[in-house]
């Protein structure tokens, strides 16, 4: 098992690097964001994902989350997660992760970078504790901090919008310590978060994107490769491209 933290060694064997999104848990059911029938077509990003005023409206916030840890709990890892914790094993690999969900995990991957956090995690804003709460029910008034018995002052552990994200300078030092000849391969994101068309211009070796269709802030002409098939489907070809540049 390949897995790295911090700077990759400069004569170190060629390498890869993995940023995936909400696409990569779609055939495990799990809901995206943009896509039709996505999760912020239902919901206002404003009221359960919003940073300067989640404690206002925590019944929907814990609501929300609820819902999306249930999704989680039911889904079961697809053949892409699977073939990222093969590749794992094959090459030296950065995984980093938009998802929220614990799928590359139980896929078998280690070393997660979950760069917007992770659906399990709370986090107390009264005491600054943090713990693994799981996938279970979190009641709002009922359920409460176990380092200081806080009940609303509890947020889910996923990073909101308008919130500090510590993990992205563990994409940044990862985009920083890529050479020509590793790979950086994008799998299942729209763009719209994280500047990923920015990342496939900026890589000095291949570059590979898998997504469904085009997305509009990722022109092809960003990534060498574009794969339009779902992430599933995708992993033959994928992997093919993989082999050609890390073998
Ligand atoms: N296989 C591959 N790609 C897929 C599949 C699939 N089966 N289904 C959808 N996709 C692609 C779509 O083409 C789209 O480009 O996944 C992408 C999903 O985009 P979004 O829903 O915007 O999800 P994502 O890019 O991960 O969102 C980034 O936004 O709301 C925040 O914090 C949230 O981490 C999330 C961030």
């Amino acid at each position: 098992m390949f897995t790295m933290k911090g700077e990759w060694a400069k004569d170190a064997p060629p390498q890869l690097m993995i940023l995936s999104g909400a696409g990569l848990s779609a055939e495990s059911g799990i809901r995206t964001f943009r896509d039709a029938g996505g999760l912020w077509e239902g919901h206002d990003i404003d009221t359960v994902c919003n940073f300067d005023n989640w404690r206002e409206n925590l019944t929907l916030v814990h609501g929300f989350y609820q819902a999306r840890r249930e999704a989680a709990a039911k889904a079961e890892p697809n053949p892409a997660h699977q073939a990222v914790a093969r590749w794992q094993t094959r090459w030296p690999t950065h995984l980093l992760t938009q998802n929220v969900d614990d799928l590359l995990e139980r896929a078998g991957c280690a070393d997660v970078c979950h760069l917007h956090g992770r659906l399990q995690d709370m986090r107390c804003f009264a005491c600054d504790h943090d713990w693994e709460h799981g996938l279970g029910p979190w009641t709002v008034g009922e359920d409460a901090c176990p380092n200081c018995g806080n009940t609303d002052a509890v947020k889910p552990g996923v990073v909101f919008f308008g919130e500090m994200a510590p993990e992205y300078r563990t994409l940044q030092r990862a985009m920083d310590s890529l050479r020509p000849r590793d790979v950086l391969l994008v799998i299942g994101t729209s763009g719209q978060v994280l500047p990923v068309a920015r990342m496939g211009l900026e890589a000095p070796g291949p570059t590979i994107l898998n997504n469904l269709e085009p997305a509009d802030a990722i022109p092809d002409r960003c990534f060498d490769h574009c794969v339009y098939r779902p992430a599933g489907e995708a992993v033959t070809k994928v992997e093919a491209l993989l082999e050609r540049y890390l073998d």
